[in-house]
């Protein structure tokens, strides 16, 4: 059943946050907190299939998370590598495609290849959308964007007026994902952390206290569950009282 039908979003982003406060609960590094998040990474990449969502984005690293240990950022970059090695072939198979949004600049040639060639291999696919945000931050997508506008408009190949709502989207990593519907944060914490901020002006936003490595199917589903009983607005007065 599509989305559409079943009322569910068609576009979930999640902020996978809290894997250090699993890791130390169990008086452990925080690297195996980090590990543990692939695991449900997996899960809701799988879940998020299976119940027909179009697209999932996930942030993975922020532009502030460069201000970590080294040890800790070294870390991420090397289990993001690695998953996306190990992953790949699997996520062709069940035809994910991927789409990594996030800042090249300060990642390294290996990196960068891997991510060019899971897009690449992916480009066909036409199942879940997948959006991994990483070295992604909200601020920095939103002034490239405007950068690479008023450079357009300063070599005479648009004006001024042609500077829309669209024009700018169309210029956001996350082109042509529509926006998301549904926001979920694991860890507890009610902010974005320069997560999506122009794409989320209308988003439903879920927090809960449930640590990213414990998100399994059903704190996603109950996630699901929570937005269908939600009244999305967008401005407009209540359904129920739009002809008084
Ligand atoms: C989220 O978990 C993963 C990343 C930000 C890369 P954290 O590492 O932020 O975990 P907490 O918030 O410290 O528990
Ligand atoms: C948000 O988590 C970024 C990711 C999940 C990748 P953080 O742990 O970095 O956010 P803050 O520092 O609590 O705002
Ligand atoms: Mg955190």
């Amino acid at each position: 059943m599509s989305t559409a039908k079943s009322g569910l979003p068609a576009h979930v982003a999640i902020i996978m946050d809290g894997n250090g406060r699993w890791a130390r609960r169990r008086a452990m590094p925080r690297y195996l907190g980090h590990r543990q998040g692939v695991k449900a990474l997996k899960t809701a990449v799988r879940y998020a299939s299976r119940r027909g969502i179009g697209t999932l984005t996930v942030y993975a690293f922020s532009t502030e998370n460069w201000r970590r240990p080294k040890e800790e950022v070294d870390f991420l970059l090397d289990l993001m590598y690695k998953t996306f090695v190990q992953e790949i072939e699997e996520l062709r198979r069940e035809g994910v495609r991927i789409r990594l949004i996030g800042e090249r600049t300060s990642l390294s040639p290996d990196v960068l290849a891997i991510w060019d060639n899971a897009e690449k291999v992916t480009a066909e696919n036409t199942g879940l959308n997948l959006n991994v945000a990483f070295n992604y931050g909200g601020r920095t997508e939103l002034t490239r964007a405007v950068r690479e506008l008023v450079g357009q408009a300063a070599r005479g190949e648009i004006s001024v007026e042609d500077i829309t709502e669209e024009a700018l989207a169309r210029q956001l990593y996350t082109w042509p994902s529509p926006d998301p519907d549904l926001i979920i944060r694991t860890g507890g914490e009610y902010r974005l952390s320069n997560f999506l901020l122009w794409q989320a002006a209308y988003s439903e936003l879920y927090v809960t206290e449930v640590l990213w490595p414990d998100f399994g199917e059903r704190e996603f589903e109950e996630a699901l569950q929570d937005y269908l009983r939600r009244e999305r607005r967008f401005g407009q007065v209540p359904q129920k009282e739009q002809n008084s």
